[in-house]
C-alpha cells in the first residue's frame, strides 16, 4: 500500500489555503484548542466562546487545559449571538466547527451576516456528518432548524441531547439504535472521579442508561460539553444559507469552499467561504447568483474529483501491469537458472556418451578422429554432432545396457536441440 502524500506545510494545508480570505480585523467563534490559522500579513483576530479555558476542566478532561485558546470575549452564542459585536464592524468570521454545537443555527447564520461588514468574509467549517461519529444520525431538516429560529430557541433541549446520544455513543459492541451493545450494571458513577465518571458516561449507549438518575447526568454532561446538536453535509447546508438570503434579508455570495477529504485536508469536514454583497440584489436575484456560483464551484470540483479517481485507477493499474511484469522477470530468471543447469547436465551427458563412443570405437572401426572433434566441443555446441554421430552408428550391435543409455543421451539432446527449452 502507498503511502499517503505527505504536504510540506502540513496536514492543514486546506485550512492553511482558505485564510488567504480572512484579510484585516476579524472575529473567531469558538477556537477551542484550536484557532484557525490567520496568515495573511497585517490581519488580527479576537476570539469569542462561552468558557475561559479553566472553565473546562470538567467538560473536557481528555484535553490539557492550556491547549484552549483564551477568549478575549466571553459570550454564549445560544443565549447572546454576537451581542458584544457590533453591527458591520468586522472583515471576516470564522466559525469552525462551532454551528453544529449551537441550539438556533440559522440566528446564528444571522449573526455572522450582522457584524460584518458589507464586502466582509464569513467562513464557516463543519464537521461532514457522513465521517464523523454522525454516520448514523439523519441530516437537520431546513424546516427543523426554520422552527427553532421562529420559536427563538435559546438552549439546546434534551430531545437533541438524546438523539445524540442515542447516535453516537460508542460503548463497545455499540453502535446506531439497534445493535447490541455491552451495559455495565456495575457502573458505580458516585465512585468515579469527574475524568472517570465522564469518559463512563461518555462511552454508553442510551438504551444502556436506565436509572433516572444516570440519564439526566448523562445529559446534562453533554450539555455542558456541548453536542453536535444539528448535522449536515456540504450540499445538506446550502439551503439555509439560501433561506438567510430568500427569507432574512441576507446578502451571501458564495466565494469558496472545501470539500471532505480535499488534498491536504480533513475526511471529516467541510467550509463555505462567503461574502456579505456590497451591493446586495432583490432577494430573488441574490439567491439566484449564490446557487449559480455554488453549482460552477460544486461542478468544477466535482469534476476534479472523477480526475482524481481516474488518475487513481490507471495508477492501480499501471500497478497491476508492473506487477505482472515483475513476476514475468522472476519467472524469466527462473527459467535462465534452469537452462543454465541443463546446459551443465548436457555438458556432462554429452561428456558421458563421446567417452562410450570411444571406448567402444577402439578396434571396432570405429571412427575415433570423428569422436574426438566432438569430444573438443565444449558442452552444448556439441549437440548437433553428437546426434549425427549416434546416428551414424545407429545399427551398431551395442550391448543392451549401453544402447538404452545412449538412446537416453541422443533423446535428451534432441529434445533440447528442437525445442529449445530447457531439460527438467
Ligand atoms: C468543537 S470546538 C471547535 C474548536 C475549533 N474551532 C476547531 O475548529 O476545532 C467548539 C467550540 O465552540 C465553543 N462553543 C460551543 N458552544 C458554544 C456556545 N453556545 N457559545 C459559545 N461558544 C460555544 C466551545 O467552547 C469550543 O471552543
Amino acid at each position: 500500500m502507498t503511502k499517503p502524500f505527505e504536504y510540506e506545510r502540513g496536514s492543514e494545508t486546506a485550512r492553511r489555503q482558505l485564510s488567504r480570505h480572512l484579510v484585516g480585523q476579524g472575529i473567531e467563534l469558538g477556537p477551542g484548542p484550536k484557532p484557525f490559522p490567520a496568515l495573511m500579513p497585517s490581519t488580527s483576530v479576537r476570539y469569542l466562546d462561552a468558557w475561559a479555558p479553566n472553565d473546562n476542566a470538567d467538560r473536557f478532561p481528555e484535553i490539557e487545559q492550556s491547549e484552549f485558546e483564551p477568549p478575549d470575549i466571553i459570550c454564549d452564542f445560544n443565549v447572546e449571538g454576537l451581542a458584544p459585536i457590533e453591527d458591520g464592524s468586522q472583515d471576516f468570521a470564522v466559525a469552525s466547527h462551532v454551528l453544529e454545537h449551537v441550539a438556533n443555527p440559522l440566528h446564528m447564520l444571522c449573526e455572522l451576516h450582522r457584524v460584518l461588514r458589507p464586502g466582509g468574509t464569513a467562513l464557516i467549517i463543519l464537521p461532514d456528518r457522513h465521517n464523523t461519529f454522525d454516520r448514523h444520525r439523519p441530516p437537520t431538516p431546513l424546516a427543523h432548524l426554520v422552527e427553532e429560529f421562529e420559536a427563538g430557541v435559546t438552549e439546546v433541549d434534551d430531545a437533541h441531547i438524546e438523539e445524540f446520544i442515542s447516535f453516537t455513543a460508542v460503548h463497545p459492541g455499540g453502535g446506531p439504535p439497534g445493535t447490541s451493545s455491552v451495559p455495565d450494571e456495575n457502573l458505580d458513577l458516585e465512585s468515579m472521579s469527574v475524568y472517570e465518571r465522564s469518559l463512563a458516561l461518555l462511552w454508553l449507549r442510551w438504551d444502556d442508561v436506565k436509572v433516572p438518575a444516570q440519564r439526566r447526568e448523562l445529559i446534562e454532561l453533554h450539555r455542558k460539553r456541548s453536542i453536535h446538536a444539528h448535522v449536515w453535509d456540504v450540499d445538506e447546508f446550502l439551503p439555509m444559507v439560501r433561506h438567510g438570503v430568500l427569507q432574512l434579508g441576507h446578502a451571501w455570495q458564495f466565494v469558496d469552499g472545501l470539500l471532505p477529504g480535499d488534498p491536504g485536508g480533513r475526511p471529516d469536514e467541510f467550509a463555505l467561504v462567503l461574502r456579505r454583497d456590497v451591493s446586495p440584489r432583490g432577494c430573488e436575484q441574490q439567491a439566484e447568483r449564490l446557487q449559480a456560483a455554488w453549482d460552477i464551484w460544486r461542478g468544477y470540483r466535482d469534476d476534479l474529483r472523477a480526475e482524481m479517481e481516474h488518475l487513481r485507477e490507471a495508477l492501480a493499474g499501471s500497478e497491476d501491469d508492473n506487477a505482472a511484469l515483475r513476476a514475468e522477470v522472476a519467472e524469466l530468471e527462473q527459467s535462465a537458472q534452469e537452462l543454465e543447469r541443463s546446459r551443465e547436465e548436457l555438458r556432462r551427458a554429452v561428456g558421458e556418451a563421446v567417452g562410450v563412443l570411444h571406448r567402444l570405437g577402439q578396434g571396432r572401426g570405429l571412427a575415433p578422429e570423428e569422436i574426438l572433434t566432438v569430444r573438443r566441443q565444449p558442452g552444448g555446441e556439441a549437440v548437433p554432432d553428437l546426434i549425427e554421430l549416434l546416428l551414424r552408428y545407429r545399427n551398431h550391435p551395442f550391448q543392451e545396457g549401453t544402447r538404452r543409455s545412449l538412446g537416453k543421451v541422443k533423446r535428451t539432446a534432441l529434445q533440447v536441440l528442437r525445442s529449445g527449452r530447457p531439460l527438467r
